[in-house]
């Protein structure tokens, strides 16, 4: 009740309205996402990661895109901050690479590897890699380093990574998951029906939502920004990669009937932890 004896209209925000978020909260909590990618002609694929991590409650989030003639602001997503990958200090970051970058990513991978905070490696930058033994290597320092590094091939790239078929991947999806796991000393998600998640000396986890709209280009590019962001808010590495890909998936699950599930629509469909 105010001075005047009026009773205050302000409207009390519920935890719901919130999403758990405590009233003096700012930004910085949250954490900072980079995504690391959008090559020539692939620049959707950035855009589409970052706006799965703008959804999924990043803090702040950068773009830095790799392209020739690479844009320097999205009307439709105002909030992006668009930089050049040298300029970002990515050891306070949690950073998603790949999505969209290209053989430009190699580039970029050594200093990823060695200096961001946290890491989520797609796409391109996994087949960067699988030809890479001295990128291998970095990869692996990482967990020395106690650094969060997560993989996420789909079958493909997981063939690529292990050196053997995407058939012989698929017929044995819990063996090739943990070997990826042990083999690079990260967290891996071996995408598809029924992703696995598995780590180094942990018993893996087998997603149970999702459906077969999720095969639609992009939608791996979003699951790639939401990993990032759960990062970025400090969660361990295989929580925030089982709690992305079920999140993912069931926001697939959910999705109304008669309307076509795209990758952007999915993303802005997504829900910080
Ligand atoms: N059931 C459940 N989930 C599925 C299904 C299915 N039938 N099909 C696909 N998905 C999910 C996967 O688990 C994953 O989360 O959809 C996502 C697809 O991710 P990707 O395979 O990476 O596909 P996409 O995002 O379209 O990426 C295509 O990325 O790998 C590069 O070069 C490749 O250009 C290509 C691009
Ligand atoms: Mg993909």
């Amino acid at each position: 009740v105010d001075t005047a004896g009026h009773t205050p209209t302000a409207r009390v925000a519920t935890r719901s309205a919130t999403q758990g978020r405590a009233h003096d909260s700012h930004k910085g909590q949250f954490g900072d996402v980079a995504i690391v990618g959008g090559a020539t002609g692939m620049t959707g694929a950035a855009l589409l990661a970052a706006s799965a991590a703008l959804h999924g409650g990043a803090g702040r989030v950068f773009v830095a895109l790799l392209g020739d003639n690479a844009m320097t602001v999205d009307p439709t997503q105002p909030e992006l901050m668009f930089r050049h990958a040298a300029h970002l200090d990515l050891s306070k970051m949690a950073v998603a690479c790949g999505c969209g970058g290209g053989e430009a990513v190699r580039a970029e991978l050594p200093r990823i590897l060695s200096s961001a905070g946290s890491v989520v490696l797609d796409a391109d930058a996994l087949n960067v890699i699988a030809a890479d033994t001295q990128l291998q290597s970095l990869l692996r320092a990482r967990s020395q380093r106690g650094r969060p590094t997560v993989i996420t091939p789909h079958p493909l790239e997981a063939a690529r990574l292990l050196g053997a078929t995407t058939q012989q991947v698929q017929s044995n999806r819990l063996d090739s998951a943990r070997q990826l796991a042990t083999q690079f000393a990260c967290v891996s998600v071996l995408k598809g029906s029924g992703t696995i998640i598995a780590a180094p000396r942990a018993v893996p986890a087998i997603n149970i939502t999702g459906n077969a709209r999720l095969a639609t280009g992009g939608t791996g590019d979003v699951l790639a920004g939401l990993i990032a962001a759960r990062l970025a808010a400090g969660m361990p590495s295989f929580e925030a990669a089982t709690d992305a890909v079920f999140a993912h998936a069931d926001a697939a699950d959910r999705w109304p009937a008669g309307t076509a599930l795209t990758a952007g629509a999915l993303a802005s469909a997504l829900t910080s932890a």
